[in-house]
């Protein structure tokens, strides 16, 4: 578990954090990697349809900051002449690595042979990693399930045909696109990617926790991994395992910068967005944030339930005041049933609840 590289790009500590359509944009990677341990952060899977028909939303998409360095922009589609010029604009606004989502299990980008829907059509996918090769200077990536459905597991097969491609790094989520988000991942078919090629490969599914995410880790014998939905939860991950591989005690936050973590995000994105979209996503955060702490169901409703930045902010003081002094915050919501607004299985922006849908996707 050491650093690697991807070409000449050392991925420092090896720890990405994994792409989330509707979450991982400019303000989410910004506010993770300041938290520090991320060895890279990949954008929101953007359309090349959008991106080369000048969609102005997909083309915000690839914004970054120079302190986000190394940073992916991933891509997704299923024309292989679009995916190479939306490869090439990835490159011309300064990305420094390509990667291609072959993983997306959404109807509507499988039903246009992208995504997932690449993993039953490998000819067409090798063309796809062909063509954006010879339109692009910097390594080209790859991220991918491990089949399409439990019967045509195929995703050796497919680490290979790719490195003979000329990817340079393949990063495994180890479910099938019939899976979605239920099930375990499997990571012992990451292990057999790893055995199977010679570039560099990468993890990923279901790491919450260090004990149990080091384990995973370590019996894939992968180069590094990935975390998604684990960083909304705790966006300290990514430290605590950098000081676990360090030799140090996992860094622990107090609920003092918890608090202010949510804070930060939100005025963050008060910077960035429309007030409502950013009463969205800090509610989309907070849910994810206080899933274990006590009384963080009574909490989200709370919250999702907020109109107003005033009321936001007043609610988090009010959660975290109380939660500090050893009360209960508010009563009467069973913590199951709060529990289902905090599915996150999808890689279309998620519904929250109290917010109007298409202002999440502006
Ligand atoms: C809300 C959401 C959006 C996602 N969007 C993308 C995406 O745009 N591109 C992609 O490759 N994977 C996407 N994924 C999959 C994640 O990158 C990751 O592979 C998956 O969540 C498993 O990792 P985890 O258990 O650490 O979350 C998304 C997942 C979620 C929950």
């Amino acid at each position: 578990m050491v650093p690697f590289k991807i070409r000449n790009i050392e991925i420092n500590p090896p720890m990405i954090l994994s792409p989330m359509a509707g979450v991982t944009d400019y303000t989410f990677r910004r506010l993770i990697k300041r938290r520090g341990g991320v060895g890279l952060v990949v954008s929101e899977f953007i359309s090349v349809e959008g991106l080369t028909r000048n969609n102005p939303k997909s083309k915000r998409q690839m914004r970054f900051d120079e302190a986000e360095r190394p940073y992916a922009v991933q891509i997704f589609g299923g024309q292989p002449g679009r995916m190479a010029m939306g490869a090439e604009m990835a490159e011309e606004i300064g990305a420094d690595i390509l990667d291609v989502n072959c993983g997306c299990p959404a109807p509507k980008v499988v039903k246009n042979g992208g995504g997932s829907g690449l993993l039953r059509d490998l000819p067409r996918l090798e063309t796809i990693l062909k063509e954006i090769k010879k339109s692009i200077s910097i390594p080209l990536t790859l991220k991918v399930r491990t089949g399409f459905t439990d019967a045509t597991i195929n995703v050796v097969e497919v680490a290979k045909m790719a490195e003979q491609c000329g990817v340079e790094h393949i990063q495994v989520h180890g479910r099938t696109r019939d899976q979605g988000y239920k099930g375990l991942a499997n990571w012992d078919l990451i292990r057999q990617v790893k055995q199977a090629v010679s570039v560099p490969v990468s993890g990923n599914g279901d790491i919450v926790s260090i004990e149990s995410g080091m384990q995973r880790w370590r019996e894939a014998g992968t180069d590094g991994v990935l975390i998604g939905r684990g960083a909304m939860q705790n966006p300290w991950i990514f430290r605590q395992f950098a000081d676990v591989l360090a030799g140090r005690e996992p860094y622990q936050p107090d609920l003092e910068e918890k608090k202010s973590v949510l804070l930060e995000f939100f005025e963050m994105c008060l910077e960035e967005m429309p007030e409502i979209v950013a009463l969205g996503k800090m509610k989309q955060l907070a849910g994810q944030f206080t899933k274990g702490l006590p009384g963080g169901a009574q909490f989200r409703q709370t919250l999702y339930h907020s109109h107003s930045v005033q009321e936001i902010l007043g609610n988090i003081t009010t959660y975290f005041g109380s939660i500090s002094t050893g009360q209960m915050f508010g009563d009467g919501v069973v913590e199951a049933e709060a529990d289902r607004d905090l599915e996150m299985t999808s890689c279309e922006a998620p519904v929250i609840p109290g917010i109007i849908r298409s202002a999440m996707r502006a």
